[in-house]
C-alpha cells in the first residue's frame, strides 16, 4: 500500500478549537505516505431513524468518506465528562442503517485536548466504549490525555518542544497500528 488516507473526525465545531489545532499538529508528525482529511460533521442533521432509507447528502458524504479511508483519527473535546453531542451524532449517522455501518473494521486512534487537568480522559474512555461496539480497531497504547497549556503548539502550528517527543511516540505507534490493520483487512 503506497498512500494511506486518514479520515479525521473532530469532536468540536469551535472555530479556534484546540482539538483542531492538535489534529493539524500531529498530522505533521506522520510518515510521508500518510494524508489526513477532516470529515465535516457540523452540517449533519440530528440523527433520526425515520430517515435511514432516505439519507441527506451530508450523511451520504460522511459515510463515503469514512468508507474510503484506510484509517480513522478521532480528536475530541470533552463535554461534561463525555464526548460532545456533535461527535455522537456523526458516529450514529455512519453506523446506520443496521448492517451497513461505515465504521466496521477500520483502524483508529483516539486523542484529545481539554482545558481540564484530566485532558479528555473521560471522553476518550466513553468513545472507546462506543467504538468497541462498532468493531473499530482502536490503538490501545500509548494513551494521550492532553491539557491545553501555553507552548503546547509552536508558532508554526506544530507540537511545541515540550510535548514533541511524547507526541512523536504516539504518532509512530498510531502509524504502525494503521499500517498493520489496513494491510490485514
Ligand atoms: C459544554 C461544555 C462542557 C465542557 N466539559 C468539560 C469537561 O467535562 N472536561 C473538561 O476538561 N473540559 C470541559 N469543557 C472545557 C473544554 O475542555 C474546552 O472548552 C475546550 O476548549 C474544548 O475543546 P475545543 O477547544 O477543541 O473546542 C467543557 C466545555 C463546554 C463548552
Amino acid at each position: 500500500m503506497n498512500q494511506i488516507h486518514i479520515a479525521v473526525i473532530l469532536g468540536s465545531l469551535r472555530r479556534g478549537s484546540f482539538n483542531r489545532q492538535l489534529a493539524n499538529a500531529i498530522a505533521m508528525l506522520a510518515p510521508a505516505e500518510f494524508s489526513f482529511k477532516q470529515v465535516e460533521i457540523g452540517d449533519l442533521p440530528l440523527y433520526n431513524q425515520d430517515h435511514d432509507a432516505n439519507p441527506s447528502a451530508a450523511v451520504i458524504r460522511l459515510k463515503s468518506e469514512i468508507a474510503a479511508a484506510h484509517g480513522l483519527l478521532f480528536v475530541t473535546a470533552e463535554y461534561n465528562r463525555s464526548i460532545p453531542g456533535v461527535l455522537k451524532n456523526a458516529i450514529d449517522h455512519a453506523s446506520r442503517p443496521y448492517g451497513e455501518s461505515a465504521w466496521e473494521g477500520k483502524p483508529a486512534g483516539v486523542i484529545g485536548v481539554s482545558v481540564g487537568a484530566t485532558g479528555t480522559c473521560m471522553a476518550q474512555q466513553h468513545l472507546r466504549n462506543i467504538l468497541a461496539y462498532l468493531d473499530v480497531a482502536v490503538l490501545g497504547q500509548p494513551e494521550a490525555f492532553i491539557k491545553a497549556k501555553d507552548g503546547l503548539f509552536d508558532p508554526d502550528g506544530g507540537i511545541g518542544a515540550g510535548s514533541k517527543v511524547f507526541m512523536q511516540t504516539w504518532m509512530d505507534s498510531y502509524a504502525k497500528w494503521v499500517k498493520h490493520h489496513a494491510v490485514s483487512t
